[in-house]
């Protein structure tokens, strides 16, 4: 039976952001697409987007990212009767979610803490925990792999500032974790890769945080100066692409103008 690849993607918000665009890259690379995400609705509405330009996409939304409500999901997408008779396997998996709050360290609350510790920390482990479980399942592919674990990481990930102690605390977990999955399961022929995103993508959510008309404009029509989804998307593939004998654990992307 010939084999159509999976890709888990968590994290999804309104559809216009990383996930929603590796989504699409993917899909039109003829990978299956499961999606998961807290919001059922934005989920629902981007799944039958996907599937309305050809794409074979299936919605698992999740009611927080605790360790149980994550292990379940993605034990459902390790057993889901996919559409088509292929034969399915989970290649690719990207942990996008994350939880954020910018404010002097004084003002966070504990909601906060525990937030950025679910969503950055306690989610990915348990996210990762079922997909290294499916990756071993997999024989190598023709790049010489069972499968690829991405994570998508900010400039926090490795740099904390002025107003970033509880969302850099956090990305920084995120970080680790990748490092010590990459070490300890490359020697089972699975890749872990983390991008370092090191400045402002282009989202509907960050668009309207910039609520100056003239700075609103320059972040909307400048592409300099901003990432693109698509464009941090076509990265991802090209990690998914990687064969063993040269890969990737950590990339660096940012816009041509960025101050870094
Ligand atoms: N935006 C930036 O400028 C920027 C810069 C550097 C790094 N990053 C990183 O990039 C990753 C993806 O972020 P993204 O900005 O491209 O957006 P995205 O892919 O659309 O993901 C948005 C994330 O934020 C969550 N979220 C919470 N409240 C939300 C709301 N009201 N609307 C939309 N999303 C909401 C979403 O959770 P659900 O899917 O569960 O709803 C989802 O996990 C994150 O890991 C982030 O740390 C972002
Ligand atoms: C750190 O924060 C300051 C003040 O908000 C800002 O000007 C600077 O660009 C930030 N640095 C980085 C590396 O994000
Ligand atoms: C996404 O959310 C932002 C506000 O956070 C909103 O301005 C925008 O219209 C939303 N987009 C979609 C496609 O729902």
């Amino acid at each position: 039976m010939s084999v159509r690849p999976v890709i888990v993607i968590a994290g999804i918000g309104n559809g216009t952001g990383t996930g929603a665009a590796t989504a699409r890259v993917f899909s039109k690379q003829g990978y299956r697409v499961a999606l998961i995400a807290r919001n059922a609705d934005h989920l629902n509405k981007f799944t039958s987007e996907l599937k309305e330009t050809g794409g074979e996409a299936a919605a698992f939304p999740v009611k927080d990212y605790s360790y149980g409500a994550v292990t379940s999901v993605v034990e459902g997408i390790r057993k889901y009767q996919w559409q088509t008779p292929e034969k399915a396997e989970i290649r690719v998996a990207l942990w996008n979610a994350a939880f954020g709050a910018w404010k002097p360290f004084l003002d966070v609350t504990e909601q906060e803490v525990h937030d950025s510790v679910e969503a950055n920390f306690v989610a990915p482990f348990a996210f990762s925990r079922q997909i290294i479980l499916a990756f071993q399942e997999n024989e190598l592919s023709e790049l010489g792999k069972r499968g690829t674990l991405l994570f998508t990481g900010a400039t926090a990930s490795w740099r904390g500032n002025v107003s970033t102690s509880v969302f850099a605390a956090g990305k920084f977990a995120g970080r680790a974790l990748s490092q010590s999955l990459s070490k300890e399961f490359g020697k089972q022929n699975i890749h872990v890769a983390h991008a370092i995103i090191d400045g402002g993508i282009l989202t509907d959510r960050s668009l309207s945080r910039h609520s100056n008309p003239e700075d609103h404009k320059q972040f909307a029509e400048n592409a300099d100066i901003r990432l693109d989804a698509e464009s941090i998307a076509k990265s991802y593939l090209y990690l998914a692409n990687q064969d063993r004998s040269a890969w990737t654990w950590e990339l660096d992307l940012r816009p041509a103008h960025e101050k870094w």
